[in-house]
């Protein structure tokens, strides 16, 4: 029989309840999960309140007492809150990580493998934050302090004016001014030579990487990530239809020589060589040579994600794989989320003289470049020589704070605390709940990242902690410390 669906007149969101009565899963557990979808999804924003029992009962065509027995449960989970005569309400404050029986619906793991490894509340959960204000250890946000604000607004107030008298985006590729500048800073700071029309402008990463991922065909074929990796990327690829080959990364970067063995013909291979993410190496000279000898034999893409640019806190950032031999093979795609901030939304594609027309292609139908005001915006803050500017305060910033924090958990007596990219890992023995531990954290506002949220479901993750050092500040430092060693010998 196929899943009834049930019209009520009760709030939008309940309108469509689908009940399959042949389903193992008891009705009131499958109300209580639309519901909860619902929430979280926001269509049920906090505050609505919902129809009575009796009500979502009739239009169910259900017991009273099976209504009630799911809006009971989601009260004990702190979703909904009973409001006597002012009815059942959905909760002001919810829960700060998404429940797990939702979660692990939304990664599809039936065998609820992926919730497990992450202590129950499944990978995407330990990189959301219900604060708008980036808290202690979070990575990903860069100094929200040195961001220029004041300079920001006057540029961007002058891209609104200017573009307010143009006709809107008439190259699909985004503003020749702004490609321009990019081909030049690229050629200085990432030993990268390109002409402006091999640059497309994004809104970032991800949407640089769902135009990649159509411009060379890759859905249902392999690709290779790194294990660990940045999940959002693995998820991404799922998402697109292509199937990630977890290949492991060692301190050379990704193991060439192991994702020949694992997926020889792969469509692609997606890697972070300039500060591998999370474990912060780079590729090596003969690594690098490999990922390109083997994408040359066997015509595949390399996408290199260079989500750091030059922000490389010892010596000199290596060139961008996209700079030197085989540079035909790699497509390049930057961003900057973490240079400037992710509110700006800008990024860019360096491609390949073969995949111009196609990625451009891709951008006339599929994506808008961003509007013109942000571009001025850049264009003008790379022009003047902001940016260059920009990223010299924050790498100074960023290097004193990472110094801060590792003298700090020296003196607090954690033994190994290695630099990594824009953060600091504290590996932990195996059996260590890193997820638990980083659930617990972030009760007390510390969002630090488990380790083994990075690695590929059903690897052999490794446990550890990572502090981002980005938005560190010196008066609480030492009391943050503080607290999270309590939290981890609790979880000990
Ligand atoms: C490995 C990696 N790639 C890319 C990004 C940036 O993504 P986006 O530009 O879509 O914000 C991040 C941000 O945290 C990252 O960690």
């Amino acid at each position: 029989m196929t899943p009834e669906s049930v019209t009520t007149k009760a709030h939008p969101p309940l309108a469509a309840i689908s009940l399959d009565r042949n389903s193992p899963r008891a009705l009131s557990e499958q109300i209580a999960l639309h519901i909860e979808r619902a929430i979280i999804s926001g269509a049920l924003p906090a505050g609505t309140r919902l129809p009575s029992w009796r009500d979502l009962a009739t239009q169910l065509g259900v017991a009273r007492g099976t209504v009630r027995a799911a809006y009971d449960s989601l009260i004990d989970r702190h979703l909904l809150c009973a409001a006597g005569a002012a009815g059942t309400r959905v909760a002001e404050r919810l829960p700060t990580a998404l429940p797990a029986c939702l979660d692990s619906q939304l990664h599809g793991s039936s065998d609820g493998t992926a919730a497990r490894a992450t202590g129950g509340y499944g990978p995407l959960a330990l990189f959301q934050y219900k604060s708008d204000r980036p808290l202690a250890f979070q990575m990903g946000i860069p100094a929200q302090d040195a961001f220029p604000a004041t300079l920001w607004a006057r540029l961007h107030r002058q891209g609104v004016q200017v573009s307010a008298l143009q006709a809107g985006a008439m190259d699909p590729r985004g503003l020749p001014e702004l490609r321009a500048a990019l081909a030049s800073h690229l050629a200085l700071a990432r030993g990268l030579t390109c002409t402006p029309d091999q640059i497309l402008i994004t809104t970032g990463f991800r949407s640089g990487l769902a135009m990649v991922l159509r411009a060379i065909d890759c859905a249902g074929k392999q690709v290779w990530v790194e294990d660990p990796g940045f999940p959002v990327t693995r998820m991404a690829l799922e998402s697109a239809g292509v199937h990630p080959v977890p290949v492991a990364v060692d301190h050379e970067g990704i193991d060439v020589a192991q994702g020949r063995v694992m997926a020889p013909a792969a469509a692609s291979a997606l890697v972070t060589p300039g500060q591998q993410a999370p474990m912060g190496v780079s590729l090596s000279p003969a690594r690098r040579k490999a990922l390109i000898d083997w994408a040359r034999e066997s015509h595949s893409w390399i996408i290199e994600d260079d989500y750091l640019a030059e922000l490389h806190l010892e010596g000199r950032a290596l060139p961008a794989l996209a700079s030197g031999d085989g540079a035909d093979r790699v497509i390049h795609i930057g961003t900057f989320s973490k240079t400037l901030a992710p509110m700006i939304g800008l990024g860019f594609i360096v491609a390949p003289r073969g995949l111009v027309k196609r990625l451009t292609e891709m951008a006339w139908w599929l994506a808008t470049p961003p509007n013109n005001a942000v571009q001025i915006a850049l264009t003008r803050f790379m022009r003047d020589g902001h940016y260059f500017r920009h990223l010299r305060r924050t790498r100074q910033i960023y290097t004193e704070r990472r110094s801060l924090l590792c003298d700090t958990l020296q003196r607090c007596n954690v033994p190994v605390a290695l630099g990594a990219g824009l953060s600091v890992i504290l590996p932990q023995p195996s059996g260590f709940d890193d997820a638990r531990l980083a659930l617990q954290a972030r009760e007390a506002l510390l969002a630090v990242s488990p380790l083994s949220a990075w690695f590929a479901k059903g690897s052999r993750a490794r446990s550890g902690i990572i502090l981002g050092v980005a938005n560190i500040r010196s008066e609480r430092v030492e009391a943050d410390c503080h607290h999270l060693l309590t939290l981890m010998r609790s979880t000990s």
